[in-house]
């Protein structure tokens, strides 16, 4: 990342090696991200740290929202010819429930997530069911599959198949993560796998049944940015970079702004 930002100074570079350059920081700066994001999870969960906020919203929302996600990063990953599909019960058209959806929505993400890296051909199917008081989520992908030995380590800490290993980035940490959250959602998972075949992961959450009006509230509280107008936004920052990223991207906003250099400075503005 280092040497291609140094590279990028060089003159006569051509446009398409610049774009390649910047290509290759913009990827390799998100993968590190990711990473530090995942060992800042770990961390917390381990320290106790990791706030849960459970609210009432609707499920099959969150579910859609991802699967459109998914379809958009299986064309940037260039698996186009990977089918994804979420099932929902076709007897609901909407259900009202009670977790963290934060939370629900990163558990899917990284269980989505690996099905798409450990799959070449065939597709993910993801979906949920109500089973007495809890709800069973699956993701079921027809990837490289994993060994009975693999299996009992999936969902420790570092712990990567050789298969992906040798083939696939990563670092471990996902499944570890996603094991931690479920236990503060007081959940659980489980796995299945052949080698060559595929893999079904499932996991469960107590289903906490929501009143609809309590959600229906509480969607609406999403910021689109019409609702920003004529607000007034106060930012601490003393770090050069993340003021000028800041204003950059703040600039196109119906929001008055006003910068301050720490809490104490902040303080004194409002
Ligand atoms: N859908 C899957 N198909 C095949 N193997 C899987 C699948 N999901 C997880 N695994 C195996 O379990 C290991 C651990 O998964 P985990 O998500 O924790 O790590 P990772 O995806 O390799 O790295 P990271 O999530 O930190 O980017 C993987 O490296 C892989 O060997
Ligand atoms: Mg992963």
């Amino acid at each position: 990342m280092v040497g291609f930002a140094s590279l990028l100074h060089q003159e006569n570079l051509d446009a398409e090696t610049r774009n390649l350059y910047i290509d290759i920081i913009e990827s390799s700066s998100r993968q590190l991200l990711n990473l530090v994001n995942d060992i800042i999870d770990v961390s917390r969960i381990e320290a106790g740290e990791l706030k849960i906020n459970k609210t009432p919203f609707e499920l099959h929302k969150i579910l859609k929202e991802t699967e459109t996600l998914f379809e958009q990063l299986k064309h940037a990953r260039g698996k186009q010819n990977l089918k994804i599909k979420l099932n929902l019960p076709e007897n609901k058209q909407e259900l009202y429930i009670v977790t963290d959806p934060d939370r629900l929505k990163q558990i899917l993400v990284n269980l989505i997530g690996n099905a798409l890296k450990f799959t070449e051909k065939g597709g993910i199917d993801f979906g949920y069911g109500i089973e007495d008081d809890q709800l069973r989520f699956y993701v079921s992908d027809t990837g490289i599959g994993m060994t009975e030995d693999d299996l009992r380590l999936v969902f420790e800490r570092f712990k990567r198949s050789e298969q992906a290993h040798r083939k696939y980035e990563g670092t471990g940490l996902g499944l570890d993560i996603t094991k931690g959250l479920l236990d503060l959602l007081g959940g659980s998972i489980s796995v299945e796998s052949q080698v060559g075949r595929g893999s079904v992961f499932t996991f469960r959450i107590p289903y906490v049944p929501a009143k609809s009006q309590e959600a229906i509230h509480n969607n609406e509280q999403a910021i689109g940015v019409e609702r920003l107008r004529g607000k007034k936004i106060l930012i601490a920052e003393d770090e050069k970079v993340n003021r000028m990223y800041l204003e950059i991207i703040l600039k196109e906003l119906p929001v008055e702004i006003f910068w301050a250099q720490n809490g104490q400075e902040a303080l004194e503005i409002f």
